[in-house]
């Protein structure tokens, strides 16, 4: 019994003693700690909680900006920690530490401190954990914080006009679209061979038709008069929706919709004569997004759907079109096919089913913009309660065909 315990000790000394020198071999071949160099690598430095409020909490700047809050709330800013997309993908081995910089990007959010990374690399980084780091601000994504505090103070608009019960600065480089949104919303980086980031709302803005005229708050912040804090009487200011897609993250999400593409359907009679061709053209036309629809992540995309419908209700015909972007990702990511709409782009599809028998039709036209495709939703298990798509028109159209015309020549 204790002959069989020594020998179980020298055996675990041994097994201590190759792992002590496994270790001291890896530490060796370990390279140097190089500093964080690109842009998001680093994050925003922690924050002190401005004197005079509670805490940095979206739920306490609610308290006097009831209005700005509501609206937030329900913004995809809101959900983009907590989205179940982003959690999945987080998990993945290939997703490196700075994947959190633009979903969570305060320190104050994040539960370790990177110092730097082994080599450069980005999935060496060297972590310390955060003292400060607050879980509940966290779970507020892009939180009111995240834009608007800075050095320890409000960066706001106009400065305010004193006796503020927080202190503001005035900072409208730093709210400007260029700054703050494209920081986040224009991103082109190969981090892996099979990791490729890429969405450019940024770029597809400058080179669009809108960047003398409008930027991303004049659409996604629209002005509107009224109260920053109740009793303080009316003002210009923004809403805080930041609408965009209007797919939401989540079925019990209410949120609010933008269209980037106008419509314009042929007219469908009311009477055809049998063996005529329908001759429905379809055109869809990016008039109001400042830059591609769709645009940001790569995974979306927009599906018209044309159905011609018999008397009995069964499918005659049927026509599914689609615009958005299709990628490879192994075994390295590859874009295989783009035709997202320009600004000012349209497109123009055709269904021109010949309508043989006699009788009473049905046709639905409808288009949907969908977030991502049922399989990568299923592979990242995203559940029944993960939208995967909204529809954005919904048209039905009825008309009658009769029998040919033979009388008075009508046919040469
Ligand atoms: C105790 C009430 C109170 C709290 C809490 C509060 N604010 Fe304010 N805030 C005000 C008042 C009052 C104004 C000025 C309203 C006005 O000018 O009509 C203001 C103005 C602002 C402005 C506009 C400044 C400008 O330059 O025009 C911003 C931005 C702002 N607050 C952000 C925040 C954020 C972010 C939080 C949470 C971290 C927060 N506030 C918490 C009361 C509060
Ligand atoms: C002229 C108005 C306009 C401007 C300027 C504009 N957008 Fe948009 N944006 C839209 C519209 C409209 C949509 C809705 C597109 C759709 O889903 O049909 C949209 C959608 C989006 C989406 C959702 C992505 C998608 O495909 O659904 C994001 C993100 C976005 N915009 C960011 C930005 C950023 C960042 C800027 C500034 C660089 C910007 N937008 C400038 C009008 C605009
Ligand atoms: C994604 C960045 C972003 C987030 C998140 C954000 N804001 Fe703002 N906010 C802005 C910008 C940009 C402006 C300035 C618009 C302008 O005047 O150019 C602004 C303006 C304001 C103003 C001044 C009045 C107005 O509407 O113009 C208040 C107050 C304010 N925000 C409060 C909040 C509160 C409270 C939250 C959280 C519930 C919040 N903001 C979240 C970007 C943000
Ligand atoms: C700190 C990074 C960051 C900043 C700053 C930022 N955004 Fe975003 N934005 C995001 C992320 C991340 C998402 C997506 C979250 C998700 O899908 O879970 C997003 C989503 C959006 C959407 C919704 C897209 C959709 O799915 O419909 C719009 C619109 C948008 N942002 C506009 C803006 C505008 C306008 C500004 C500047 C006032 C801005 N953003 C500033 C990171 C940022
Ligand atoms: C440069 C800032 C930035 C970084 C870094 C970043 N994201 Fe995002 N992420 C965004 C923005 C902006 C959006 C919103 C794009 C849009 O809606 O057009 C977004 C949206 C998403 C979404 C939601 C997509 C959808 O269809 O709604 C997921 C999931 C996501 N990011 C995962 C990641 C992962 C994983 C990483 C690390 C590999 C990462 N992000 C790194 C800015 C960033």
């Amino acid at each position: 019994m204790l002959g069989y315990k020594v020998k179980k000790m020298k055996r675990i000394s041994l097994v201590l003693f190759a792992l002590m020198l496994f270790t001291t071999w890896q530490c060796a071949k370990k390279g140097p700690m190089l500093p964080l160099t690109k842009k998001w690598e680093k994050v925003v430095p922690q924050q002190e909680v401005p004197a005079g409020l509670p805490s940095l909490k979206a739920a306490d700047c609610g308290i006097c900006h009831p209005s700005h809050y509501e609206e937030w709330k329900l913004s995809t800013h809101a959900h983009a920690w907590s989205d179940l997309q982003f959690q999945a993908e987080l998990k993945k081995e290939s997703s490196p530490f700075m994947c959190i910089n633009c979903h969570i990007p305060l320190q104050n959010q994040q539960e370790y401190i990177v110092k730097g990374l082994i080599d450069g690399d980005i999935y060496q980084p060297v972590r310390e954990k955060n003292p400060l780091f607050d879980p509940e601000l966290q779970k507020e994504g892009i939180t009111c914080a995240a834009c608007h505090v800075r050095d320890n103070v409000i960066i706001g608009p106009t400065g305010g006009n004193g006796n503020l019960p927080h202190p503001v600065v005035k900072d409208t480089v730093h709210l400007s679209s260029e700054n703050l949104c494209i920081n986040c919303h224009n991103a082109v980086a190969v981090l892996t061979p099979e990791l490729a980031c890429t969405f450019e709302t940024g770029d597809e803005w400058k080179a669009g038709p809108f960047a003398d005229e409008k930027d991303c708050k004049s659409c996604h912040m629209e002005p509107i008069t009224r109260e920053i804090m109740p009793g303080f009487g009316e003002k210009l200011t923004h809403r805080h929706y930041f609408t965009g897609s209007g797919i939401p993250k989540f079925d019990t999400v209410q949120t609010t919709v933008l269209n980037g593409l106008a419509f314009y359907p042929s007219e469908v009679l009311e009477t055809y004569q049998a063996g005529e061709p329908l001759n429905y053209n379809f055109r869809a036309k990016n008039e109001h997004a400042g830059h591609r629809v769709p645009t940001g992540d790569p995974e979306r995309f927009i599906l018209f759907h044309f159905t011609l419908f018999d008397v009995a209700g069964d499918t005659l015909k049927h026509l599914t079109e689609r615009i958005g972007e299709e990628w490879e990702w192994y075994p390295e990511a590859k874009k295989l096919t783009d035709n997202n709409l320009d600004p000012g782009e349209e497109v123009n599809y055709r269904f021109t089913p010949v309508l043989q028998d006699t009788g009473q039709y049905r046709m639905l036209v409808r288009v949907e913009k969908h977030r991502l495709n049922k399989a990568n939703a299923e592979y990242n298990k995203l559940g029944d309660h993960y939208p995967l798509y909204i529809e954005i028109l919904n048209r039905e159209y009825t008309f009658k065909v009769s029998a040919e015309e033979t009388a008075g020549g009508a046919n040469p």
